[in-house]
C-alpha cells in the first residue's frame, strides 16, 4: 500500500460520520454540515462546534446539500493534506456562486496556518475560526449575515472548551474521544502542529472525569483521552514542574489515567498519543494495575537513527526508544505497540534510513503509520535544513517500510490464533450483514458472527482466522 491508498483509508473510514443530532437551543431554522480531516483532535474538536452552534440553535445534518451553513475542519500536517482540502473547497465554490447565501467556513490548523489568505486572495470562504475561536463562531456567522467577512485566529494559552459537553456524533454511541491536553511545546522540527494549535494547556481533571462518567452512563463503553503528547499532561503544575497554586492538589498523566479508569471498571480506556520522552515508568503500573485501562500504546518513532532523531527535535535517541519499549514490555506484558514513521527527512542517509528499517525488525509493531517526510512552511526544518531527500527516494524508502510493517502486522496478528480475546461490540461489519465487529484491548478489529449481541456488550471470542487488518473468531 502506498501511502496516498493508506491515508485515504485512513480517511475515508472517519469521514461521514458528522452526523449530529438536533441541539437543546431553539431551533433558527438553519442547517449546519461539519466536515473533518486530519487527526482524532479535529474530530473531537468538531464535536464542540457542534455543541456550540446547536446551543445557538444551528441543526445539524448529514447532508450537505441541504445544509446553510458548511464548516470544514482542516488539517495541515502534510502537503496532501491541503490540497485535498483546497479541492474540496473549489467543489463549494460552485454551490456558493449559485446561492449567495450559502456560507462555507473554514475551522482548525490550515484556518490558523493560513489565516486571512483563503479568504481575501483566494475567495474561497467566508469565514476563518483558528482552533482556540470556536466560541466566537455565533458570532462570526452572523458577521458574515452582515455582508462581512469573519476572521479569529486568535490562540490562546488557556481555552481548553472544558465545560463544553461535546455533541457526540458517532451513530452507535459506544466509543467517544475526550481531550485532555490541548496545543503542544515540543517543537519537532518538521511539524506545523505547534504553530497551528499554539501553547499546550492542561484541561481541568474534574472535568474530564465528569465527561466520561456521564458517557458511561449515556451508554459509551470506551474513552479515548486525547493529546498531541498525552504524558506531558499536568494540572496546577508550570512546564517546570513547579506548583501554580499550593492549595490546590497537581495532576499528572498516570495519576489522572488512575482517575478516569476508575470510573467504572467497564469503561475501557484508550489514550494518544504517547510520547518516548515522556512516558513515564509510573504510568505504566497504572495502565498494568487496571484491568480496564487497554494494553496498547501509539508511541511515534518518527526514525530509528539517533541523528536523525536529533535533527528532528525529537528528545530522545534510539536507545533510550528502545529502553522505553522494554519498559513497556517489562511492565504491561502482552501490550500492543504502534508507531508513526517519516521517511526521507532532510538529509537522511541510505544508512539512517536503514537503521529505522532494523529498529522496525527489532520492535515489530503491532502497526504503524508511515509518510513521507512534507516540508512545511515555519518549521524549524524548513528553515534550518534543505528538503534534499528526491522524492524517487522517499518514495522507495516508504515502500520499503510499509512492506516491512505488512509483514509485522501479518505476524502479530498470526500470533493471535488461538487466543480468546475481551471485545467491546461496536456493530455490523462491513464484510457482510452477518458479522459483527469490535476491538480487543490491543486495538486489534475483530470480526465475528453476529449472534445475539448489540453495541456496547463484551463478548469472549476466540481467534480462529487473520489478516494483517483483521482477526476473525467464534465467540465463546
Ligand atoms: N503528537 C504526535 C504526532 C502528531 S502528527 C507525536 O508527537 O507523535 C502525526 C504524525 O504525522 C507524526 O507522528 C509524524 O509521523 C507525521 N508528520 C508530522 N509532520 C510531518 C511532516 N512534515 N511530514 C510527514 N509526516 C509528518
Ligand atoms: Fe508535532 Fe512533535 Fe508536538 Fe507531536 S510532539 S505534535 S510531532 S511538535
Ligand atoms: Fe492535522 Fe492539526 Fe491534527 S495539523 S494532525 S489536524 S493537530
Amino acid at each position: 500500500m502506498n501511502e496516498e491508498t493508506l491515508n485515504k483509508v485512513i480517511d475515508e473510514s472517519k469521514q461521514g460520520e458528522v452526523t449530529i443530532l438536533k441541539g437543546n437551543g431553539a431551533s433558527n431554522g438553519k442547517k449546519l454540515y461539519i466536515e473533518s480531516y486530519g487527526c482524532q483532535m479535529n474530530f473531537s474538536d468538531s464535536e464542540v462546534v457542534a455543541s456550540i452552534l446547536t446551543e445557538t440553535g444551528y441543526e445539524t445534518t448529514r447532508d450537505v446539500n441541504e445544509a446553510n451553513i458548511v464548516l470544514i475542519n482542516t488539517c495541515s500536517i502534510r502537503e496532501n493534506a491541503e490540497t485535498r482540502v483546497r479541492n474540496r473547497l473549489v467543489e463549494f465554490k460552485g454551490k456558493k456562486a449559485k446561492d449567495p447565501e450559502f456560507v462555507v467556513g473554514i475551522l482548525g490548523c490550515m484556518a490558523e496556518r493560513l489565516k486571512k489568505s483563503l479568504l481575501e486572495e483566494e475567495k474561497l470562504v467566508d469565514i476563518v475560526a483558528g482552533p482556540d475561536a470556536y466560541r466566537d463562531l455565533p458570532n462570526l456567522i452572523e458577521e458574515v449575515g452582515t455582508g462581512q467577512k469573519a476572521v479569529n485566529v486568535l490562540l490562546s494559552r488557556d481555552e481548553t472548551y472544558a465545560d463544553i459537553t461535546p455533541v457526540r456524533m458517532d451513530k452507535g454511541g459506544v466509543t467517544a474521544f475526550v481531550t485532555i491536553t490541548r496545543g503542544c511545546d515540543n517543537m519537532c522540527s518538521f511539524c506545523v502542529v505547534p504553530f497551528t494549535r499554539g501553547r499546550e494547556r492542561s484541561r481541568d481533571p474534574q472535568t474530564i472525569v465528569k465527561e466520561c462518567r456521564d458517557l458511561f452512563d449515556m451508554g459509551y463503553r470506551e474513552v479515548t483521552l486525547l493529546g498531541q503528547n498525552v504524558d506531558s499532561y499536568r494540572w496546577n503544575m508550570t512546564s517546570k514542574g513547579e506548583i501554580k497554586d499550593v492549595s490546590k492538589p497537581t495532576v499528572n498523566f498516570a495519576q489522572l489515567m488512575e482517575m478516569v479508569a476508575k470510573v467504572n471498571p467497564d469503561l475501557r480506556v484508550r489514550f494518544s498519543t504517547s510520547h518516548p520522552k515522556d512516558m513515564t515508568d509510573d504510568f505504566l503500573k497504572v495502565m498494568a494495575k487496571y484491568e480496564n485501562v487497554c494494553e496498547y500504546i501509539h508511541l511515534p518513532v518518527q526514525s530509528g537513527n539517533t541523528e536523525v532523531l536529533q535533527r528532528m527535535n525529537r528528545g530522545y535517541s534510539r536507545e533510550w526508544y528502545l529502553e522505553r519499549i522494554d519498559a513497556i514490555n517489562r511492565i504491561v506484558p502482552d501490550c500492543a505497540i504502534s508507531t508513526d514513521i517519516i521517511s526521507g527527512f532532510c538529509d537522511e542517509t541510505e544508512e539512517e534510513h536503514r537503521d529505522t528499517l532494523s529498529l522496525m525488525d527489532e520492535i515489530k509493531y503491532d502497526f504503524a503509520y508511515m509518510f513521507k517526510y512534507s516540508e512545511r512552511p515555519k518549521t524549524l526544518a524548513e528553515r534550518r535544513f534543505d528538503d534534499n531527500v528526491p522524492e524517487e527516494t522517499k518514495k522507495k524508502r516508504l515502500t520499503q517500510i510499509i512492506d516491512k510493517q505488512m509483514e509485522h502486522s501479518l505476524e502479530s496478528h498470526q500470533r493471535q490464533i488461538g487466543k480468546i480475546k475481551k471485545v467491546l461490540v461496536e456493530g455490523p461489519s462491513k464484510r457482510s450483514e452477518e458479522y459483527f465487529c469490535g476491538r480487543d484491548g490491543r486495538n486489534s478489529m475483530v470480526v465475528f458472527p453476529k449472534g445475539d449481541f448489540k453495541k456496547g456488550d463484551y463478548i469472549m471470542v476466540k481467534i480462529k482466522e487473520c489478516t494483517s487488518a483483521t482477526l476473525l473468531g467464534e465467540v465463546v
